[in-house]
């Protein structure tokens, strides 16, 4: 059997395959409420029949001050715990594991859901941020675990820290937006302690055989500091890796003919650095399913992260592992650009001409 069809063990879970669904957020399909509509479980409930091994559910706040848009998806309160239950069953129905992605927007944080808050007061995109209180740091981390008793009550198998692309947890563990003295800044050690503090208490409330993943960036700025971020993290006890980007720009020197993305790349070196510890997935510009098998049967990464391949078509997974038809993503970027729904996916666009139910982006 190809490795890419290959069973692998995830904390205690086992995935049936490399292809996982990346998380994607679909601001407007809700609405400030934050609870998950019907629409959302088709939409999960698609790609996990569409043959993805983990399915990571995308960026859900933890809290109604750090959202990134007022309809972002959360998990701060009970009473959304509901919507994302049949997310989590309609995923389980079609043999995938599936895990969402709890988030805080930090400096990031939508004008109209509070202010711009981090680790410290920087210049941040035209605007001044202001450094969180260590009382405030401490009630992000009980709600960061909170969220995640919510998440495991709904039936995943797991949660993804989001630790990259400039949010909350990203600004921590940065060496250039945190800028803090007390034992929350300076040291890798100090600018980790709250992921780690995080990682260990959901381990606490949520045992063992609970997924917790870390989207990590591959360089911070650079690729050995990066390495050492994870390192605290594998330390501390996550079970999985996905790698991404982080604050940037980032001190790297890459490669001159590389083949794929500079992102990917930065996974393929966490890959090589962890060396079998946890296992390591790499994502960016996998659009094509020779892609995807050639990161995991040549030993780059274990698994590999898809987002517009699998936007654009459910059943890309099922491409990659059985050669079977799908329609491609036009790598248009419009997606990547502007989740604000509603836009247009040519991939969708034309995929809704035969499927009258198509209830993704795009549409
Ligand atoms: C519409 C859209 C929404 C996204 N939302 C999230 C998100 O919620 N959390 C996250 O970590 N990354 C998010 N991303 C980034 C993707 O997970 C992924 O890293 C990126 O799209 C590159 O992978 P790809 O080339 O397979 O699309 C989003 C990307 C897109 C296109």
């Amino acid at each position: 059997m190809d490795l890419i069809n290959t069973p692998i063990k995830i904390g205690s879970k086992t995935v049936r395959n490399r292809v996982t669904f990346a998380p994607t957020v679909k601001f407007g399909w809700t609405d400030d409420s934050g609870i998950a509509i019907e629409r959302f479980a088709r939409h999960y409930e698609d790609r996990a029949r569409g043959g993805a091994g983990l399915i990571c559910v995308e960026a859900t706040c933890i809290d109604p001050y750090g959202r990134l848009a007022p309809s972002q998806l959360g998990l701060w309160d009970d009473s959304q715990i509901e919507g994302h239950r049949a997310i989590a069953e309609a995923c389980h129905r079609h043999g995938a594991v599936v895990i969402v992605q709890i988030h805080h927007g930090g400096y990031n944080t939508h004008p109209e859901c509070g202010p711009s808050k981090g680790p410290s007061s920087v210049n941040w995109r035209d605007r001044t941020t202001e450094a969180l209180t260590r009382e405030e740091i401490t009630d992000i981390r009980d709600k960061f675990i909170k969220a995640a008793v919510r998440a495991k009550k709904a039936g995943y198998d797991g949660v993804q820290l989001h630790a990259c692309h400039a949010y909350l947890l990203n600004q921590f563990v940065s060496p250039t937006v945190n800028l803090r003295t007390d034992e929350y800044g300076g040291s890798t050690t100090n600018r980790t302690r709250l992921f780690c503090e995080i990682i260990r208490g959901i381990r606490d409330a949520c045992g063992n055989d609970f997924i917790i993943s870390a989207r990590t960036p591959g360089a911070e700025p650079t690729l050995e500091e990066a390495w050492a971020i994870a390192d605290a993290y594998i330390e501390a006890g996550v079970d999985y890796l996905q790698v991404s980007s982080g604050i940037g720009p980032d001190e790297v020197a890459y490669p001159e003919d590389l083949t794929y993305s500079r992102i990917a790349w930065l996974g393929v070196q966490m890959h090589a650095h962890v060396g079998g510890r946890v296992p390591v997935s790499v994502v960016n510009g996998i659009l094509k399913p020779e892609q995807a098998r050639f990161f995991v049967e040549n030993g780059l990464a274990d698994t590999v992260d898809s987002a517009r391949a699998l936007l654009a078509d459910p059943n890309w997974a099922r491409a990659v592992t059985d050669g079977s038809g799908y329609v491609e993503c036009r790598n248009c970027k419009i997606c990547f650009w502007s989740p604000f729904m509603p836009h247009k996916c040519p991939a969708v666009a034309e995929r809704s001409k035969t499927d009258p139910d198509c209830v993704d982006i795009g549409t």
